[in-house]
């Protein structure tokens, strides 16, 4: 069932200002005071007669509506950009790590395209200091979509800005422009701040993976991880050959430092991993063990370490890698098993049904998950897409087995060019037909280039993404990063390619701080839900509905049909409605 979310207007500006310890706000275009007329200009500078296009504020004189005033942009044959003049100027300087962003709200009326496609353009002043963003711009009728952009380069002389769109004929509404002074130096020392106090709010899951020697408290190493996440994976100290070393003899002592830390600071703990061809001890390989003794050895296996932590560990990947690099099953095919898997050499794909029948048999309440890399890009022509339709098949034959699967684990292991976020939505997607959870295990993301700015943007807006997905989608819970500081990963290289979330010196990244606005909004949106429970006090039972034009979408309807409307905002009663 939809939910419906009252959204009371005082409350939102309440979030803007209590968000202003790394965020404060440079300047509210409040088109009350802006007068009634906008110039509007072509690309080339010159002004574009009103005839053609023109940008108007319309007076919301609606009180049911309840809202100021909106800016209507009507754009003819000519690609138009508004100009708006900032009274006091905009300060170019900035401190190391301060950024400026742009946010505003673009709304698609009745009849427009679906989707803007085009290029949006932002310059300043006489020193026309250009950012551009390509792509789509999402913009579906009454629903809000926040667009921000990295302001670089605002000469201290600027008093105007232009923003526009390389789209001609179409139609739009803007609403709620702010400049913000972003500190990406922030130091998340305030806990209310961070990524997992929002994470917490929404049930949702930001992990990292970690080696005992990292967990002291009283480092700033220590105090970045359970300030910033509320998950850990052991890097290693779960794995075979640091739990049973020798044959029946097994060592948790690693891992527990692990569960302790965890438990201490309220975060959940993944078991990784049960089942893997990587990091099995030596003995296993040596011994010359049967098809019988080997999976008496991995039930064993199985039944001491999850037994262990029984209760503690939420989740395990119990088979890791298991499947073939570059096959191409193609849709409804099979999919092809690693070979060179001490495991699957010796007992066939048995080892990983009986691998998820033990595991649940040593912890019913555990989740269970297959985990492995090069998974999530489900179409495209992506170089993933084989090895994620060989992972939706075995899934498939193992759900259908009645084999206790509950979930995919996709590694991530990709880099900042080759991760498309719309193909891990879609993949998440298909995975919850299944009724399958579909979680991120093992995030980074190098980069090419990652002193540009650009390639940081980049990278902020690619974590941003999936933690994105992680809110909207049930069945993907959770997100784990494979390391925190950049010059602290398993990767070769990484203190120049920048694959994580904080800097060596744990200073947060723009990605990370990207990751904090994404849970921040959906925890904002989750926090208004107790409103619903009193809705009929609140709300008169029959009611007219209005779009955040003020244009009337229903008449007297009843308030109990009123998730009947298209997910979107809607205003009732002088309250923001947000059904989803
Ligand atoms: C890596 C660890 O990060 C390294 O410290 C270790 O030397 C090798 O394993 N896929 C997995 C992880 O499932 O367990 C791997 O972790 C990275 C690839």
């Amino acid at each position: 069932m939809r939910k419906i979310l009252l959204l009371f207007i005082c409350f939102i500006c309440f979030s803007f200002s209590f968000a202003a310890d790394k965020k404060t706000l440079v300047h509210n275009f409040n088109y009350e005071d802006l007068g009634t007329q906008f110039k509007v200009y072509d690309v080339t500078g010159a002004v574009v007669d009103s005839d053609i296009s023109s940008a108007t504020v319309i007076k919301d004189e609606n009180s049911a509506t309840g809202f100021g005033n909106v800016l209507h942009v009507k754009v003819g044959d000519v690609a138009s950009y508004i100009e708006f003049e900032i009274p006091n100027g905009m300060t170019g300087t900035k401190a190391s790590g301060e950024f400026h962003t742009l946010t505003f709200t673009i709304l698609r009326p009745d009849g427009q395209p679906e989707t803007f496609k085009g290029t949006f353009t932002l310059s300043f002043g006489n020193t026309v200091s250009l950012k551009t963003n390509s792509g789509d711009i999402n913009a579906p009728v009454s629903v809000e979509t926040t667009l921000s952009y990295g302001v670089n380069k605002v000469s201290s002389v600027s008093k105007k800005f232009r923003i526009g769109f390389n789209i001609k004929n179409v139609e739009y509404y803007l609403d709620d422009i702010y400049f913000w002074s972003v500190n990406y130096n922030y130091d998340y020392t305030d806990p209310l701040q961070t990524a997992r106090y929002h994470a917490d709010q929404i049930g949702k899951n930001l992990g990292v993976c970690v080696s005992p020697n990292q967990l002291n408290a009283s480092t700033r190493e220590g105090q970045t991880i359970y300030r910033n996440f509320n998950m850990l994976v052991g890097e290693n100290a779960m794995k075979f050959d640091a739990t049973e070393p020798s044959r029946n003899n097994f060592n948790f002592s690693q891992g527990d430092a692990i569960v302790n830390f965890a438990q201490k600071y309220d975060m959940e703990v993944r078991g990784h991993t049960l089942a893997w061809h990587s990091q099995t001890s030596q003995w296993v390989h040596d011994g010359k063990y049967s098809k019988k003794e080997m999976l008496d050895i991995l039930k064993n296996h199985i039944f001491k370490v999850v037994g262990h932590w029984k209760g503690k560990i939420t989740e395990w990947d119990v088979v890791n890698e298991v499947l073939q690099d570059g096959q191409n099953p193609g849709v409804g095919g099979g999919y092809q098993l690693r070979t060179n898997s001490v495991w699957y050499e010796r007992c066939g794909e048995e080892f990983i049904d009986s691998a998820f029948v033990w595991a649940h048999q040593a912890d019913p309440d555990a989740i269970l998950y297959i985990n492995d890399y090069n998974i999530g890009h489900w179409g495209g022509g992506h170089y993933e897409n084989g090895k994620t339709h060989g992972m939706y098949n075995l899934a498939k034959r193992l759900k259908e087995d009645g084999i206790p699967i509950h979930g995919v684990g996709m590694q991530m292991h990709t880099s900042v060019g080759n991760l498309r976020v719309d193909e891990i939505e879609k993949t998440v997607q298909e995975f919850e037909k299944l009724g399958l959870k579909c979680i991120i295990t093992e995030l980074d993301m190098p980069g090419s280039n990652p002193s540009t700015s650009s390639e940081q943007t980049t990278q902020a807006t690619k974590y941003a993404g999936l933690a994105d997905i992680i809110c909207r989608y049930d069945n993907a819970p959770s997100m784990v990063v494979w390391g925190i500081a950049d010059n602290k990963s398993w990767l070769e290289n990484c203190e120049q390619t920048k694959p994580l979330l904080f800097e060596p010196n744990f200073a947060a990244k723009k990605s990370y701080l990207k990751i904090v606005d994404t849970f921040e909004k959906y925890a904002v949106a989750a926090s208004f839900e107790p409103v619903i429970a009193d809705e009929e006090e609140l709300l008169p039972a029959v009611v007219d509905v209005y779009n955040l034009m003020g244009q009337k979408v229903a008449s007297q309807m009843l308030m109990e049909d009123i998730e009947t409307l298209p997910a979107g905002l809607y205003i009732v009663g002088g309250k923001k409605i947000y059904i989803r």
